[in-house]
């Protein structure tokens, strides 16, 4: 018989659920048991009394074997976004991003390099630093993982395990994928042929070479916690978005769980943190990797106020470590779950994942050179949907930032301050005559139906931020752009006699109107693109203290209200919003790059 118990959710409604069903693994119930009281009240005691203006992001923290792509970049930008989009909500943000210094993988690239493994990860994690703030990511924490604090975290997560039992010496025979630092079972591994004709074995997931070992390594009894698992992922629908991927992690909860190798022998694997208490072992990598959330919350001193408030972004290809092996380790430890696991989806070109052996892997930091950075964090997070794979052409973004960012954007904020219909250079008077609440006088229906759409645009851009759906923001956005453009196109202003006192109102309602429409996507675009956003601000006279989200009331005047901005000068002109994008130009910039690449070969 089951028994429901109270359970108050993260979304602080009390319901009741049923008890976690006893796990098979009996050699961990008393653990378990303990464990699962241990988590309702802690998971209860966060809850009531959690900081509802505290928020953390997160980043995977990237392997330094090889220089970043595109895709590391994508990771990057859709946090960068969040984290920037709650600060404009008022929310004290905490935004981590890092490198993943250990392991097999890096220690044989480093050996690869003729490095020692800490220059060649201070190296390449550099590199990643580098980019980063060429992108403007706006982390306000950068850990990695061959720092001091860190081990003392892992150090210590692991101590927990240990003493609850829920680690054990053991063996472990079966495939290890290093590129993948991951162990498979052999349903998840697939025959192939390498590149020189030899008979391989392969995981069906990656696609990578795996190798069968045979060890003496410590287990983590991961079977034992299959029902609080799901249990947890029934009782937060949202836990894992998008929905796609939350049902895969149920359909992986039903498949087997076999233990989890959570050590490597030291004579094999050197480059880690030993295992407390015994010099001969190293700790498995993604243990070591995961904690790295709970080092910048603080762990193991006071983590809580961060810690509870946490969102992981990850790509797919990580989801497991994220969804089934974290939150193991977590209720294993007696800790809060995260908040949210978003996943996103991986670019491809040509149809193909990006590899160093294919040549196909795109530089993001030399794309940022010629598409600028917010170009290049438009079309990211425009194009990028978290369902499904996009492939990158350069002929895509182009494309892109000169239809949406260049001619429409840029061209109603050119149109709109242009001298010949804004001599004063000022933000000018709306006239509640000449647009009177119901239809009449010169306005039409579409006119209301604008009106419409951007008052309704910040809630329906935030409802789409914060489900990670930036694409369908800006879609939003864009559509309301559109529809601005349209209505500067259909009343002509620049037909409008000024001598005329009605139609200097007119013309000065018309351009009131389109400010405040392009004040609302200013503002809601900084998330995105935070320079061009702060250009068009700056050019309407919108001072930094007006841009946050309690600024996105529109067009007061219409609502009989005062607007703070009529009257105000404008700020000055520095040029084009953003520069169209030509081919030809592109096309020179690959070239030469090109030809640097060969040069240092
Ligand atoms: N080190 C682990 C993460 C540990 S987190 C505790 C790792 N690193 S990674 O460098 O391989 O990948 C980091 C992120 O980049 C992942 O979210 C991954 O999905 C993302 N991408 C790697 N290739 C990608 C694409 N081609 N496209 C989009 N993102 C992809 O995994």
């Amino acid at each position: 018989m089951r028994f429901p118990f109270l359970f108050i959710s993260r979304r602080w409604n009390v319901k009741a659920v049923h008890r976690p069903q006893q796990s098979p693994c009996i050699s961990s119930i008393l653990a378990l048991t303990r464990d699962q009281r241990f988590f309702v009240l802690r998971y209860t005691s966060t809850s009531l009394f959690k900081n509802d203006r505290n928020h953390y992001i997160t980043t995977p923290i990237f392997y330094v074997n090889a220089s970043p792509h595109l895709g590391h970049l994508y990771s990057a930008v859709i946090a960068d976004c969040l984290h920037r989009y709650k600060l404009l909500q008022g929310f004290d943000s905490k935004f981590a991003t890092g490198t993943d210094e250990h392991g097999l993988k890096i220690q044989q690239a480093a050996e690869a390099a003729g490095k020692d493994p800490l220059t060649f990860c201070t190296d390449v994690s550099e590199r990643f630093k580098h980019l980063f703030s060429s992108c403007n990511i706006a982390y306000t924490d950068y850990i990695r993982t061959t720092e001091q604090r860190h081990h003392r975290a892992v150090e210590h997560f692991w101590s927990v395990l240990w003493n609850k039992g829920l680690i054990y010496k053991g063996s472990y025979e079966g495939w290890y994928s290093t590129q993948d630092e991951s162990f498979l079972m052999p349903s998840q591994v697939d025959n192939a042929v390498d590149s020189s004709g030899k008979d391989i074995k392969v995981s069906l997931e990656s696609g990578h070479k795996v190798e069968w070992m045979k060890e003496e390594n410590y287990m983590f009894r991961l079977c034992a916690f299959r029902s609080q698992l799901l249990d947890w992922l029934r009782g937060n629908p949202r836990a894992v978005q998008p929905e796609r991927f939350y049902q895969t992690v149920l359909q992986w909860l039903q498949e087997d769980l076999p233990d989890l190798s959570v050590s490597r022998q030291r004579s094999r694997l050197h480059w880690g943190i030993p295992v407390p208490g015994d010099s001969e072992q190293t700790i498995y990598v993604w243990l070591d990797a995961l904690v790295n959330y709970l080092t910048v919350a603080g762990y193991p001193n006071k983590y809580d106020q961060w810690w509870s408030r946490a969102h992981h972004i990850v790509g797919k290809d990580i989801l497991k470590f994220h969804a089934i092996y974290w939150p193991a380790f977590l209720l294993g430890a007696g800790l809060p779950l995260p908040q949210t696991i978003y996943v996103h989806s991986h670019w491809t070109v040509g149809g193909k994942k990006m590899s160093k052996s294919l040549g196909n892997v795109v530089d993001p930091l030399e794309c940022s050179q010629i598409f600028t950075t917010d170009g290049m964090r438009y079309f990211l997070l425009r194009q990028g949907v978290p369902d499904s794979d996009c492939d990158y052409t350069d002929e895509k973004v182009i494309k892109l930032l000169n239809a949406e960012l260049a001619d429409s954007l840029g061209g109603l904020l050119n149109r709109c301050t242009a001298p010949a219909l804004n001599p004063a250079q000022v933000y000018p008077s709306f006239c509640p005559q000449s647009f009177p609440s119901k239809q009449g006088g010169r306005t039409v229906v579409e006119d209301y139906h604008m009106l419409d759409a951007v008052k309704n645009l910040p809630a329906t851009v935030e409802q789409h931020y914060e489900r990670m759906h930036v694409y369908k923001a800006l879609e939003a956005i864009t559509a309301c752009v559109r529809q601005t453009n349209k209505f500067v196109q259909r009343h002509t202003p620049w037909k409008l006699d000024r001598r005329d006192s009605k139609d200097q109102r007119w013309l000065d309602t018309i351009i009131h109107v389109s400010f405040e429409c392009l004040r609302i996507y200013g503002t809601l675009l900084q998330p995105v693109v935070p320079e061009i956003s702060n250009k068009l601000l700056s050019r309407l006279g919108v001072q930094p203290g007006e841009r946050n989200w309690a600024a996105l009331k529109f067009l007061l005047r219409y609502q009989g209200m005062d607007c703070p901005f009529e009257g105000r000068a404008l700020g000055s002109d520095s040029g084009v919003l953003f520069s169209r994008v030509e081919r030809q130009n592109v096309d020179k910039e690959r070239k030469k790059t090109t030809k640097k690449v060969a040069k240092l070969k």
